[in-house]
């Protein structure tokens, strides 16, 4: 049976996948920082490791590490825990820079801090890396400079891993908007009713995992509109 470990699984996308996985057979490790919350998203589901954390925590990662790696090894890591940072979202002149810390520490640090750990069973499977990134990383969207940035230094982080190690695949993922949590955040007190749900979104992120095309950047546009993944590829 295939595993994965998912970052950020109580709610949103993390929430989506982990149950079209499971759905599907797969073994699971996931996580989140609210425990009530995480544990409430698995219920029902078969074959579920759930292991309430923070991504920037390193004794966490180790945590999810061990728990990840079985004797076949690593089949997927999906890094989609993320976050915002300040909302409203402030200008860079204004940008705490505290703030952008933990924001890259986040977004960036812990995504290959969590490959770091996890590189020898990923290697040993043949395994997947999929990457949640963000249009915010290639679109210059005034106040999007901390988020934006940081997704951007994930897209390089993937790109440079896929050359570095041939055997995985390594997919920067755009999901495009969603009806979720952080999406509210960055547009505090709109109604954001008309923004697709995350679930709607899963069967772009289910095509690399299935046909597995080279890695690259992928827009979940691309991947649902029936492109062929090898020509969905980088974006920007
Ligand atoms: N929603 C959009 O429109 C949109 C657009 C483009 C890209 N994205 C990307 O899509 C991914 C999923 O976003 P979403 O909208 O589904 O977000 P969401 O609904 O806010 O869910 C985020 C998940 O990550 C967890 N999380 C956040 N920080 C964490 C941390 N430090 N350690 C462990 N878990 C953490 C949250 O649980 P806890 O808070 O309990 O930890 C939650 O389970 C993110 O990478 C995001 O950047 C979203």
């Amino acid at each position: 049976m295939p595993i994965a470990l998912i970052t950020g699984a109580s709610k949103g996308l993390g929430r989506a996948v982990t149950h079209a996985l499971a759905g599907r057979g797969w073994a699971l490790v996931v996580d989140a920082r609210g425990a009530q919350e995480l544990g409430t998203a698995i219920q029902g589901l078969a074959d579920v490791v759930a292991i309430p954390g923070d991504v920037t925590d390193p004794a966490h990662r180790l945590e999810l590490a061990d728990a990840a790696s079985r004797p076949g090894g690593l089949d997927l890591l999906v890094n989609n825990a993320s976050t915002l940072g300040t909302s409203p979202l402030p200008q860079l002149a204004d940008y705490p820079l505290d703030e952008l810390r933990a924001v890259y520490e986040t977004n960036v640090i812990a995504p290959l801090a969590l490959f770091q750990l996890l590189a020898e069973p990923l290697t040993n499977a043949g395994g997947t890396i999929v990457n949640v990134s963000s249009d915010a990383a290639v679109e210059a969207y005034p106040g999007w400079g901390g988020y934006g940035s940081a997704k951007a230094g994930l897209d390089q982080l993937t790109a440079v891993l896929a050359a570095e190690e041939p055997r995985l695949r390594c997919y920067a993922f755009d999901p495009g908007d969603m009806r979720t949590q952080m999406h509210q955040l960055a547009f505090p007190g709109e109604d954001i009713s008309d923004r697709p749900e995350p679930r709607t979104v899963v069967p772009a992120l289910l095509r690399l995992v299935d046909e597995r095309p080279p890695s690259g950047r992928y827009r979940a546009t691309d991947l649902l509109a029936g492109t062929r993944p090898s020509q969905a590829g980088v974006t920007r």
